[in-house]
This record gives C-alpha cells, sequence and structure tokens, in this order.
C-alpha cells in the first residue's frame, strides 16, 4: 500500500518523531499593527465584559523562535513537544533535555505541570553556526528562527546540544490544589522559582497606554538585545478576566500582538535581475550587496513589477532604502543616492529571459507574462518547487537545486513525473553527501498521501491559496466531488467569488492538467479523502453571530453550529441568517435588530438542532 510504513523507511531524518496530541490545545495570537489598534483591543474587550476599572496587563516581548510545550509529571520533566498545528506536534523530548534552560527537576510539588514557551537560538551562536557551516560547504540558515528550527529536530541530541539553544517560558498550567495561582506574572514568577528562564524584560502595566509606552520603548531597544523579537505579547493579567474572554476559534481573546514596523536599511543595488514565478509572472528583483536586517542576512529584494522601477527611479549601483519585517519578502522603499545618472534606464524585457518566448501583459495587471506555461524552464522549476513545498505536498529535500537539475536533465517536465523516477534516474544528480538518491526515492514515494486540502493547494490553481484549499476540502470532501463541482456550488463558498469559481473550473476543464491527474492517479497519487464530520446538515448555508452570554462558552456553540453544518461570523450584517442571543447581548443584538436579522434565544437554538 502507498501508505505502508515500509514505504517511510529512509524518509528524511526529519520526519521520524512521533506525534504527541497536546492535551490542550495551543493557540495562536491575534496580530495588532498599530497603537490605535491596541487601543481598540482593549477597549473592545473593557466594553464586552463591563469593566468598570482597566484591567491590568503584562508586557512581554515576543520572541521569534519556535513554540515548544514542556511536560512535567510528580515534579519531573517527561515530555516535550514541538507546537506543530496546535493539536498535535512531534515528540522531541530528548533534544529538548539537551537545553539548559529547560530544568528536567522542579523543586515543587505538583502533579502535573504544562510550560509553554519559545525555544530560539541567541544572535551570536547564529553567527558562529554559520561560519562553521560555510567553512564546511554546509547548509547556510537564513535566520537565527531556522536555525533553531533545523537544530531542534536533529536525531541526534548531540547535535542540538552543540548548537547552544535557550528557551522563555511564557506560559504555566498547573494541576495542583496546593499552589494557586491568580494572574499571569504570579505564574511567571511562580516559573522562575522553579528554575525555568523568563525573559526579564517583561512588565505588568496598569493600562493600555503604559503597555503602548512599553512597545514605544523596545521598537527601538530590541535591536541590541541578543535575540530576535518580532513585537509585543499584550496579555491581560488576572486569570479570572482571561477565563471569563476565553478563546476565538484561533486565539485568545485577552491578549493580542502588537508586532513592530519593519525595520529598514541601507544598501546598494549591484544588479538587477529578472524572476519567472510559477504563473508565469515575470518580476524583476534588486541583487544588494548584503545587509543584516531582522534577524537575517539581506541579498535580494523585490521590485514588484517594472512599472516600479520607473516610479523608484531606480538603477544598478543606486543607493537604496530597503525593508523587512520577519517572514516578509525584502522591499525597496526609496533610492537615497543615484549612483550615475547618466546610466540608460533599466528597461522591462519583451522576451522571457528563460525561454526567449514573447511576454504578454496581464489583463488588468501591471505584470507582465510568459505564456509558455508549459514548457518555460523557470517556470516549471517554480512550480514544481512549489509542489514539493511544506504547505503541498511537503516532499522534504526537494529544494532549488534539486529540481532545478531535474527539470534542466529533463527528467522532470510535470509534477507527475517526479513519481516516475527511479534510484538510477535520481543518481544523475549532483546530489550533496547527506542526501542520497535512494534517500529523495524514499522521500518522493512516502509523500504520495497527502491530505485533500494539501493536494488542492499544491495543484497551484490561480488565485486558490493555502486557506481556500482547506475550505474546498472540507466542503466537496474528495477530489473527485471537487472535479465535479460547479459554478453555484463553487460560489456557495465564504470567500468565493466569480474569479477563483472560474479559475476552479478552468483548471479541471483543461486536457492538459486532466492528463497529469490521471498520471498521478496512476502512479498512486491519491489525496486522502476527508472526513465528514459533521454530524448534520440541518444548519447548512445558516451564518451565526453569537453575542452575549450563554450558559456556555461561545467556542461551545460555535462549534455546535458547525457540527450541523452552519458557519459564524463575528459581526452581524444582511447576510447573517441568525443572531444567538445570551445575557446582555449588546450592540450586535441591536444593528440585528436595525437590520431585520432573526433573533434567537439559545432555547430556540437547541431546537433548531434537535438538541
Ligand atoms: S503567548 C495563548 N507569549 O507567538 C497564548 N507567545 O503568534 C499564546 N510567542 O505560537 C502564546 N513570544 O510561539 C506568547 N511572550 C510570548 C511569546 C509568544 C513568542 C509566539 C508563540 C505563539 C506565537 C503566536
Amino acid at each position: 500500500m502507498p501508505d505502508s510504513p515500509t514505504n517511510k523507511v529512509g524518509s528524511s531524518a526529519e520526519k521520524k518523531f512521533a506525534q504527541h496530541k497536546h492535551k490542550v490545545r495551543l493557540y495562536s495570537l491575534d496580530n495588532t499593527y498599530s497603537y490605535r489598534d491596541l487601543e481598540l483591543w482593549y477597549e473592545r474587550l473593557q466594553k464586552n465584559y463591563s469593566l468598570d476599572t482597566p484591567p491590568e496587563l503584562v508586557c512581554e516581548l515576543k520572541i521569534d523562535g519556535l513554540a515548544i510545550s514542556l511536560n512535567y509529571e510528580q515534579s519531573n520533566f517527561v515530555l516535550g513537544a514541538t507546537r506543530g498545528d496546535g493539536v498535535v506536534g512531534e515528540n522531541i523530548t530528548n533534544n529538548l533535555k539537551t537545553i539548559k534552560a529547560i530544568p528536567s527537576k522542579i523543586s515543587a510539588n505538583i502533579a502535573s505541570l504544562e510550560v509553554r514557551g519559545e525555544v530560539f537560538m541567541p544572535v551570536d551562536v547564529f553567527e558562529r553556526l554559520n561560519d562553521i557551516q560555510k567553512q564546511n560547504n554546509a547548509k547556510v540558515f537564513a535566520n537565527p528562527r531556522n536555525a533553531a528550527a533545523g537544530s531542534l529536530r536533529q536525531l541526534d541530541p548531540e547535535i542540538t546540544r552543540e548548537r547552544m539553544l535557550s528557551m522563555f517560558a511564557y506560559y504555566g498550567r498547573i494541576d495542583s490544589d496546593e499552589v494557586s495561582i491568580k494572574s499571569h506574572s504570579e505564574m511567571l514568577e511562580f516559573l522562575k522559582s522553579q528554575g525555568f528562564n523568563i525573559n526579564p524584560n517583561y512588565k505588568v502595566c496598569k493600562d493600555i497606554d503604559e503597555a503602548i509606552k512599553y512597545c514605544k520603548l523596545w521598537d527601538d531597544k530590541r535591536k541590541k538585545l541578543d535575540y530576535a523579537t518580532d513585537g509585543v505579547v499584550i496579555k491581560i493579567n488576572s486569570f479570572e478576566l482571561q477565563n471569563e474572554m476565553g478563546f476565538t476559534a484561533r486565539a485568545p481573546r485577552w491578549a493580542t500582538a502588537y508586532k513592530f514596523p519593519p525595520e529598514e536599511m541601507s544598501t546598494i543595488v549591484e544588479d538587477i535581475e529578472v524572476n519567472v514565478g510559477r504563473s508565469g509572472a515575470v518580476t524583476p528583483v534588486a541583487v544588494l550587496q548584503p545587509v543584516f536586517i531582522s534577524g537575517s542576512t539581506v541579498q535580494r529584494a523585490t521590485l514588484h513589477n517594472f512599472d516600479e522601477i520607473k516610479r523608484l527611479n531606480i538603477n544598478i549601483g543606486d543607493r537604496v532604502l530597503i525593508k523587512k519585517a520577519a517572514e516578509i519578502i525584502p522591499k525597496v522603499i526609496c533610492v537615497t543616492e543615484h549612483a550615475n545618472n547618466k546610466l540608460t534606464p533599466f528597461e522591462a524585457p519583451q522576451y522571457c529571459p528563460s525561454c526567449g518566448t514573447k511576454l504578454v501583459p496581464a489583463e488588468g495587471e501591471v505584470n507582465l507574462y510568459c505564456p509558455n506555461s508549459r514548457n518555460c524552464p523557470e517556470q516549471l522549476k517554480a512550480k514544481i518547487e512549489y509542489w514539493a513545498s511544506k504547505d503541498c505536498m511537503d516532499i522534504d529535500g526537494i529544494g532549488g537545486n534539486i529540481v532545478s537539475q531535474m527539470v534542466d536533465t529533463g527528467l522532470v517536465k510535470t509534477p507527475a513525473d517526479l513519481y516516475g523516477l527511479t534510484i538510477d534516474d535520481l543518481k544523475k544528480l549532483n546530489l550533496v553527501a547527506d542526501k542520497s538518491a535512494q534517500n529523495l526515492y524514499n522521500v518522493i514515494q512516502s509523500s504520495k498521501r497527502p491530505v485533500l486540502s494539501r493536494f488542492i493547494n499544491s495543484l497551484g490553481i490561480r488565485h486558490v491559496g493555502k486557506e481556500m484549499s482547506e475550505q474546498l476540502a472540507n466542503k466537496f470532501l474528495t477530489l473527485q466531488n471537487l472535479i465535479k463541482s460547479d459554478y453555484n456550488e463553487l460560489l456557495a463558498i465564504d470567500g468565493c467569488g466569480d474569479k477563483i469559481a472560474s479559475s476552479i473550473i478552468e483548471f479541471f476543464s483543461d486536457s492538459y492538467n486532466n492528463d497529469i491527474l490521471e498520471q498521478l492517479e496512476k502512479y498512486g497519487v491519491v489525496p486522502q479523502d476527508v472526513e465528514d464530520k459533521r454530524i448534520s446538515k440541518i444548519l447548512e448555508g445558516m451564518t451565526f453571530v453569537i453575542t452575549g452570554t450563554l450558559s456556555d462558552t461561545r467556542d461551545k456553540f460555535s462549534a455546535m453550529i458547525k457540527a450541523n453544518g452552519g458557519k459564524t461570523s463575528s459581526s452581524v450584517s444582511k447576510n447573517t441568517s441568525y443572531v444567538l442571543a445570551g445575557d446582555n447581548p449588546g450592540s450586535k443584538y441591536d444593528k440585528a435588530a436595525a437590520l431585520g436579522v432573526k433573533i434567537i434565544n439559545e432555547n430556540e437554538f437547541k431546537k433548531m438542532i434537535g438538541s
């Protein structure tokens, strides 16, 4: 069978950790990008929870590393795992045991304690590591976060130990009658007393104005720290209030992350290259004199399109200001000094730099496109790289260099060709020592049963990204259902308008795409169907807004709505089917009444779903 364990033997080192289901989900955080947003968040909480006095806050630096969960039983460290998707992570206990900042035993007598925190690599360790990697001709890490991630997921804990990782703990959950902790700041101090590393820069703030002062102070001071931070996490201090506020589908209501504005740096443009992306879009890229900015060395920055080159009036040799926020592609903001005004201005190419096909403008877009989507080598490389990437088929180890060779040697012309590659084919490639042809073969073969959403994402249907792929998978449950879907069914999906629906229909009507799908199936590349978790479809097509205090948390009611095929939304509009109102409902109730949206109480709701 394609998903048999024997197919997984020898798969990449990083896939060998056992899965660990977290006892309590690890939530994400909502982001805010302005002080005004912070004020609004705080005002909203005060209003929604009828708080007479401004609630106390704790401000902490947001560490740019990897979230982990540490479990202590009878005061001993027994299991540590990565965050994963928040529900299931990987058991990396042995590697975490090598980190000095993680105590193997605590002094308090506690039956069960979970500590969460961020593992990171100090910047000086990162720079030393990269120097050594360079000397050994090994992979250089793009930033401390990637280096920490790579170091945590080593099969040999001794390598993790050598990497000198550290950790800051920012959360604790205790199962004990003896220790009673009532606030986040008390929890931090308790964790510190037990030997955990707590970031010393946290501050208890009496209100949002003080928290904003903290953000302003650290926006500058962070540049002097020996670890990367990308913002400030602001949390309601009182546990009682935290419990009352609870969580949305993805994040706590009682916390928010303020993201620092992107850092800016000055450097020189050494060259302007032209890239061809997987959709054929041709974009200019500035090749820069390397600068260290927001935790990594930047050597290239996007110039978006050829109009942007004109707008910036940029040319080779110019001094420019670039900006980069963590995870965001670096961008050129402006030219600060022209090198030589007499240089001929950089002109948009007329022909594809990869295959020589005449470029065409796209309707309604400023970009130029290479229309040779099936044979242009650069496009093909970008498509295959995308196909193998983490949010798609997740074929580990198929990066730029290997894909490039596969396409240049003519071994791979479509994603399906990957699965027909033999070990002998792979031996023709120039592989680095730790990736044998056998290894690569196994990794490819063991990737043949992806979950449906990732398979859909891999297809690279225009305008269909990760989130839409998830929606499509949840709606249609099988690939066949999606292929058969019609325009109106697609339009019924949240966020799917005419552009996306037409693009999906067009994709599955194209015989070239169907040939690839058929070939994939022949090779056993078959996505897993989605298990239908709905208990009924009674609420299908209906959108609910929940407001006021109900007999259980909003999350519980939201889950009931989804389990019966309905959707929830946070704001009332004319598209809202029902407002489910509890006690003290507030402004959503008034808005529903004004718009004539039906308002129901808990009993009426329960009758609807027959419970
Ligand atoms: S609190 C429910 N505090 O940020 C509370 N998170 O964007 C959630 N992070 O996955 C986390 N520093 O990995 C918290 N001081 C801090 C943090 C922090 C970094 C990370 C964490 C989380 C991510 C969410």
